[in-house]
């Protein structure tokens, strides 16, 4: 069962959020792991930034939470990252441990400087992740079904993400679900910061069409594209 994340699924979408990028989060909120993880458990019941609840989607399993992903149109996108700041505010004094609090700023902006902005018809998916012990069983490929079904339902035309050059098997999943790499981002800064080999924006369309090739099949509009045809 696919659901959206509710405040109290905070201990297990902070670990899952934490598997989804751990140089992201270590660089980011400080480490070690457990601490990491600390942190996201507190962002993740404050609604509407781009770490919250408002925007995160479960996958259950016998009552458990053993997936997630958050999806964002422009418009959540731009809002959640507006309360960073303004929703987060001073609670990240109490959130973050005050000395490191000078160096979570510098990594956010370096975030937000190469990511590349999305377009009215994008729907962003982020922090996808799964409980390593129940892989490879299709619970991810459900959760990129549901995105897309969100993203189609506000009208949307394209999935699109992000995932590190180094994430082979992530990749190779995107790809598989009719993703393609359409930008790669090897910022030197960016990828010291985050000691990480650079980041490939991926996109999917979505609709269903017909080839230009005369086949006259119906199909996934990535596939086509993908194909050149
Ligand atoms: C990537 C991830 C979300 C995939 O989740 P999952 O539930 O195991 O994926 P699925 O079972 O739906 O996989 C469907 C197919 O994708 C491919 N695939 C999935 N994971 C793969 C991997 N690690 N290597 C190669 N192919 C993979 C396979 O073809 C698989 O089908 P198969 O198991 O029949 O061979 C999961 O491995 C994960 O949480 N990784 C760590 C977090 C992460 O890297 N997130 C991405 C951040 S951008």
């Amino acid at each position: 069962m696919i659901r959206p994340a509710r405040p109290e699924d905070a201990p297990q979408a902070a670990y899952l959020m934490y598997l989804s990028g751990p140089s992201f989060a270590l660089t980011i909120l400080g480490g070690p792991e457990s601490h990491a993880i600390g942190v996201l458990r507190k962002l993740f019941p404050i609604p509407n930034h781009l770490y919250s609840h408002t925007y995160a989607f479960v996958a259950e399993a016998k009552g458990k939470v053993v997936g997630l992903f958050l999806g964002f149109d422009r418009k959540e996108w731009e809002a959640a990252r507006r309360a960073m700041g303004r929703e987060l505010g001073f609670r990240w004094f109490k959130i973050v441990r005050p000395w490191h609090l000078p160096r979570v700023i510098p990594p956010l902006l370096d975030l937000a400087r190469t990511f590349e902005p999305l377009s009215d018809e994008d729907y962003l998916i982020q922090m996808l992740a799964v409980l390593p012990k129940v892989r490879r069983r299709g619970i991810a490929t459900r959760l990129i079904e549901f995105a897309a079904e969100r993203a189609r339902s506000k009208g949307l035309k394209r999935l699109v993400l992000d995932v590190l050059i180094e994430n082979e098997g992530a990749r190779r999943f995107y790809e598989r679900m009719g993703f393609r790499a359409v930008k790669t981002v090897t910022d030197p800064r960016f990828c010291r910061r985050f000691g990480v080999r650079g980041s490939i924006r991926m996109a999917k369309p979505l609709g269903v069409g017909r080839c230009r090739d005369g086949a006259g099949e119906a199909f996934q509009g990535a596939a086509c594209l993908s194909a050149g045809v």
